[in-house]
């Protein structure tokens, strides 16, 4: 099998390399393509991944390029990862909503909005590449904001894309810890967008065991309180905590960017000496572990027998109040491939309107971005929770246009 990580120099992509080469004895892995834009970044970034796949004893080949075309064409597996704007765009967008007072996320509210209007052009510039040069590849796509990248990209091409984020994994994982159980024991009914699901119900061998996890929910998450997750009746994931608790997260705090900075250019320094420990060392103070979660997916999709995995896809009818054409974050069956997204039904009233008011929010914006339409954006913003005033809105889309231009993004261009 041949792979290709488009944005394959970022400093970090070791550790995807690491947990491939772990499970190489099933994934018969043979050729790795890293490409991404900057040599010298390249070059030190494959050196590293050639060190790591020499420990492993694997047979793997790591060949770079700067070509995207190349690494396109000749890969049976596609990841993307970029981050358009780099740190310095994730610092913009995580820092501006707090003049506005609200939550600064790169996913979440304006951030996520600012975030959204740089990357998903060149998405679907990528987007069009696969479908011009390897329309039959398996596209995984990790660059933020998941949700809105994978619908751009649905909207204009059919490709063989699914959207993957390590969150919902991380709350099944949990959940299973609390019950003394394995993972792979636990069926969860888990449903809603990208950073913005629930769990409907949990079963454990079969038994619903849904109750127990509401009623012990400061067990799973200590940030959420406990008593809406009695209320709603269903389970969130961790970044619901922006959405209930904003105020806790308005803080002057450094930005996440701000730390991420510092961490890489220790990292890039530690490169230049190449002690394979110290880096990875340093490497895994990030805890990146939807590498681990992607790995364990590629493998899943040779395998005779049927895996439970949480993805972003086209909705059709798995959530039957949202449009055929949104893309859900849901509990999917996968076997050799072919994915079966696992319907919800007796969906609570609020966790339904939370869901329904935020796919508007997210289509909208998307249009607006596909369109170059401010009046759409303004409209989109109008719906998000963070935001709702008309006046608030025209300010936020005012600032992100602004910053983002100063950064050489010009979107209405
Ligand atoms: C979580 C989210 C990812 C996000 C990551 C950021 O894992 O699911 O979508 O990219 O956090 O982690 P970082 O180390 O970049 O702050
Ligand atoms: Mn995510």
């Amino acid at each position: 099998m041949k792979i290709s990580i488009i944005g394959g120099s970022g400093i970090y992509t070791p550790l995807l390399i690491d947990e491939i080469a772990k499970l190489n004895d099933r994934l018969k892995v043979d050729r790795v393509i890293l490409n991404g834009r900057s040599a010298g970044k390249l070059k030190a970034v494959k050196t590293l991944c050639e060190k790591l796949v020499r420990r492993s004893g694997q047979d793997i080949e790591v060949h770079a390029t700067e070509d995207r075309i190349e690494a396109i064409a000749d890969a049976d597996v596609i990841i993307c990862q970029i981050r358009v704007g780099g740190l310095e765009g994730r610092a913009f967008d995580e820092e501006f909503p707090r003049e506005f007072g609200m939550v600064g996320e790169e996913t979440v509210g304006p951030g996520g909005l600012s975030n959204a209007m740089r990357t998903i052009p060149v998405m679907l510039q990528i987007a069009d590449e696969i479908e011009r040069y390897n329309k039959s590849a398996i596209f995984i796509v990790l660059t933020n904001p998941c949700g809105m990248v994978m619908r751009a990209i649905n909207r204009r091409y059919r490709l063989k894309a699914v959207g993957i984020c390590d969150m919902p994994r991380n709350l099944i994982n949990k959940i299973a810890s609390f019950l003394k159980a394995e993972s792979g024991e636990i069926l969860a009914e888990y449903f809603g967008l990208n950073h913005f699901g629930w769990i409907n119900r949990v079963y454990l061998s079969g038994v619903d065991v849904t109750k127990n996890i509401i009623e012990n929910y400061e067990k799973i998450d200590t940030i959420i309180d406990k008593e809406i997750v009695k209320i709603q009746g269903a389970i969130p994931i961790s970044y619901l905590k922006y959405y209930f608790h904003p105020e806790m997260f308005l803080t002057s705090k450094p930005a996440r960017a701000r730390e991420l900075m510092a961490l890489e250019a220790e990292i890039l320094n530690e490169m230049q000496d190449g002690d394979v420990d110290r880096i990875m060392n340093l490497l895994n103070r990030r805890s990146a572990v939807w590498y681990r979660y992607i790995v364990e997916y590629i493998k899943a999709l040779k395998d005779d027998d049927w895996s439970y995995h949480v993805l972003n896809v086209k909705n059709n009818s798995t959530l039957d109040f949202l449009p055929e054409n949104s893309i859900v974050e849901v509990g999917c069956l996968m076997k050799k491939g072919v994915i079966k997204p696992i319907p919800v039904r007796d969906v609570p009233q609020s966790v339904k309107a939370m869901i329904f008011q935020l796919d508007a929010y997210e289509e909208l914006t998307v249009e607006g971005i596909l369109n170059k339409s401010c009046d759409t954006l303004i409209e989109a913003l109008m719906i998000h929770p963070f935001v709702r005033s008309y006046d608030m809105a025209k300010s936020v889309l005012k600032k992100v246009l602004d910053g983002n231009r100063k950064m050489a993004f010009d979107f209405l261009r």
